[in-house]
């Protein structure tokens, strides 16, 4: 007798009934790109529909997100160039974009909207790279231990601003550990920690910095003469390795992170699973700005339909394994109802 499994594919209707993955509105996490000022919108060249906010727009934006039913934000500064230093110090800033983004949104919003941060260093060291630079006999390096004082001050000052989770995005062996004390030890026992615990060397990150002006500088002036590296392979994972992601998600899970990320999201796809297989927190996955682009462009030359290439992608993020996907797709997926 032939098996017939399309039977079940007769009707819409039958093809609902049976689906396995779905995308609620509250699986999304929208991200948001917030710069000092007020009535400021400024477009992304390198990321078609999307832009840079200042506060005060920025909040029309959140107003839209929760009306289309989305939960949760994750909040990204930019600051001017004559704030960047080699430490990076403005990241702590009580007054930074991100600290009066988040009480502005808290404000607004109370506890409707999860309000989330990303920390690191990048976009606020004049370097660009996420941690802390430090001259060695085997040249500049990115000083891990020196920079996670730095971290987690800028964690305690958007936690002080009202921050629902921090999400530390550098790669720093133990900051998770260190977020953790410094949170505690000033009573926000309650703010959680979205840790980027797995997180690739990728080419896909590339219109971000554009946006953020996070790209690593191997400036050489203030290190002998010696060029920093100009890009993270010291500190982000080796797209070759799956077995160090399974590793550095267990360790963020020992030092007390709440829900792991892995990013990119599509090339990463069995990672993503791997993770979700491991641990019983949630898992979040980052479509990341050079996905976004990708189908972008793809869309604009006509290589797709972008309402169904867009859903299928983030459905494949879900039926990996992700419980939350970051993206920004967010709010135009979902006022076109292109996830129905
Ligand atoms: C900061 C950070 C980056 C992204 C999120 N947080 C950039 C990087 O690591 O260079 C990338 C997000 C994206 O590409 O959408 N460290």
């Amino acid at each position: 007798m032939v098996k017939r499994p399309r039977r079940l594919r007769t009707t819409a209707a039958l093809r609902t009934m049976v689906a396995e993955a779905t995308i609620r509105p509250e699986q999304l996490l929208a991200p948001f790109f917030v710069v000092p000022g007020s009535h400021e919108v400024q477009p992304i060249a390198a990321l078609p529909g999307v832009a840079r906010y200042s506060v005060d727009r920025l909040l029309g934006q959140l107003e839209r997100a929760l009306a289309l039913g989305v939960r949760s934000v994750m909040l990204f500064g930019v600051v001017p160039n004559d704030l960047k230093t080699p430490g990076g110090e403005a990241a702590a800033a009580a007054d930074s974009p991100v600290a009066q983004a988040i009480r502005a949104a808290r404000a607004a919003f109370g506890n409707d909207l999860v309000i989330t941060s990303d920390v690191c260093l990048c976009a606020y060291t004049d370097h660009g790279h996420c941690g802390l630079l430090h001259p060695t006999a085997r040249g500049v390096v990115i000083d891990n231990d020196l920079s996670l004082a730095g971290l987690a001050a800028m964690a305690l000052a958007h936690a002080e601003a009202g921050a629902d989770l921090v999400a530390p995005s550098d790669m720093m062996d133990g900051r998770v550990a260190a977020i953790r004390q410094a949170l505690d030890a000033q009573g926000f026992t309650e703010v959680g920690i979205l840790s980027y615990a797995v997180k690739y060397a990728s080419a896909f990150y590339g219109p971000f910095r554009e946006a953020a002006g996070s790209a690593p500088q191997g400036v050489s002036s203030r290190y002998n003469g010696m060029i920093p590296p100009t890009d993270r392979q010291t500190y982000q994972l080796d797209p070759r390795n799956a077995r160090e992601a399974r590793r550095e998600a267990a360790l963020d899970e020992a030092e007390g992170a709440d829900l792991l990320m892995v990013k990119p999201a599509l090339p990463y796809l069995d990672i993503i699973a791997a993770v979700r297989a491991q641990t019983t927190l949630p898992v979040a996955a980052y479509q990341v700005s050079g996905e976004y682009a990708m189908l972008k462009a793809a869309a604009a030359a006509g290589a797709c339909a972008e309402p169904a290439a867009v859903a299928e992608s983030l459905l494949s993020i879900r039926r990996a394994g992700a419980d939350i996907i970051i993206s920004y797709y967010t709010l135009e997926a979902l006022s076109q109802g292109w996830l129905e």
